[in-house]
Order: C-alpha cells, then structure tokens, then sequence
C-alpha cells in the first residue's frame, strides 16, 4: 500500500506507471470531522467513475483509467495530483449559496470554475489563479488545460445527467501530471458532485450524510440504478 486517504487506498503494481485504487465504504465530511459508513459506496463509487470516465474519454478528455479490476477496485495511470480541487457549479448550493447569501437551487447564468488549494491542515482554501501560479501549484500552460478540461467535463455531464433526469448542481474534480500531460484523475461519484431529480430536486449525493438527510445509501444506489451500469 502506497497511500490511505480518506475514501481510498492506493497500492503500487509492478509497472512504475500504473496504480489500484481500492475505494471504501467510509464516509467523511467537514475534513475528516464528521466520520461513518455508507454501506456500499465503495463499489459505485468506483463502477460509477468507470462508467462516467469512459464517456469524458469518448469526447475528449483524458483520464487516468486504465482497467477496472473489480466493484471496487481500478487500475490506474500514476499521476502527481496537482494540488487543486477544481469545482464547477452550474446552480447555487452549498458553501457558495452559504458565501453569497443565497437560497438554493438556482440556476446561473453561466457555469462558475474555483479552485481550492489541496491541503486539509488549511481546510482546502478557496484560491484563484494568481495564488496558483504565485505558490508554483500549476504552470499557466496547466491552468488553462485544467480549466478548458474541467468545463468540457461539465458540458458531458449535464447533457448525459439530464438524460437520467438528474440535474447537475456542481462538482469537484482533481487532474494529475502523466508525463508532461494533464489528464483527469480521482473519482466523478455522488461523494464528489451534487446530483438533484430533476422533478422533485431530491438530492441523490453525499450531502444526505453531510446534514443527516437519511436515506444515504439509497441516494447511491437510486444514481447507480438510473446510471444503468451492468
Ligand atoms: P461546496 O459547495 O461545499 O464548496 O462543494 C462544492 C462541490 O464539491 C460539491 O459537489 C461537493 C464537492 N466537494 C468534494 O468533492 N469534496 C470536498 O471536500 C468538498 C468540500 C466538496
């Protein structure tokens, strides 16, 4: 085992350029202050981001996967993570509806991209560009990469969510460097992204463990079966 984070294990393999991840059950919110389990998140998280990769590398983006070996465990290309969480919205919810003084659920104008520097000792701040490049986290060559990658992935994603009536409230996704390339990296699951039905905005997402909603594990298992993954 190289790593343990807060959702997955990370195991060396006898090639140097590829990685498993095996993804767990445990559940943590607010940096690692709220602990639990969701019985068989592993699983979808990891069959879900498969399945949602798949389709991001059909249309342009190039991702990490390499093979699932099984429910809960992939085989991938070893990345360095650029040490930025890179979050899109499309509809005010969470900390930018807390920040802005907003209900809700209601939808922008045009999608929003904010970085956070990667780093729980300071709570993931939310930083810009300048900070990015000022503190050497990315190259402006990264940046621009990351941000053209990072709205592609939103445009896939809202038109194929749609097609499970599901709205896509915002999500937050990690890139990696594979020599010299940036390429998309982490997981695309509801631990990661705010998924609303579409008729009766039911939130389908970690945020059902986050403010004690219950019906956490049926949120998955409903994304997984609109999700269709056989
Ligand atoms: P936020 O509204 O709390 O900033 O979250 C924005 C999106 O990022 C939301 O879809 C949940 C996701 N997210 C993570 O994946 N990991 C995190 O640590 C946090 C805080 C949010």
């Amino acid at each position: 085992m190289l790593y343990e984070g807060k959702a997955k294990k990370v195991y060396t393999t006898e090639d140097p350029d590829v990685l498993i991840v095996s993804y767990k059950d445990d559940a943590t919110a607010f940096n690692g202050l709220k602990k639990g389990t969701i019985v068989g998140k592993g699983a979808i998280n990891n069959r879900m981001t498969n399945f949602v990769f798949k389709k991001l590398e059909a249309k342009g983006v190039p991702t990490h996967l390499v093979e699932e070996l099984n429910d809960r465990e992939t085989a991938v290309k070893k990345v360095e993570i650029v040490p930025l969480e890179v979050i899109i919205r499309n509809y005010s919810a969470g900390s930018f509806a807390k920040k802005m003084g907003m209900e809700e659920g209601i939808m922008f104008a045009c999608p929003t991209l904010e970085f956070s520097y990667k780093n729980d000792d300071l709570g993931d701040p939310f930083i810009n560009d300048y900070y990015a490049l000022a503190l050497n986290l990315a190259t402006k060559e990264e940046i621009e990469a990351i941000t053209k990658y990072a709205f592609l992935v939103n445009e896939v994603l809202i038109e194929y969510f749609d097609t499970l009536n599901i709205d896509l409230i915002d999500f937050k996704i990690e890139f990696g460097r594979y020599h010299g390339q940036i390429i998309l990296a982490d997981e695309i699951s509801p631990d990661t992204c705010r998924l609303w039905d579409k008729d009766t905005h039911e939130k389908l997402d970690k945020d059902r463990f986050r403010r004690d909603l219950g019906g956490v594990e049926d949120a998955y298992e409903e994304i997984f079966r609109r999700l269709g993954i056989q």
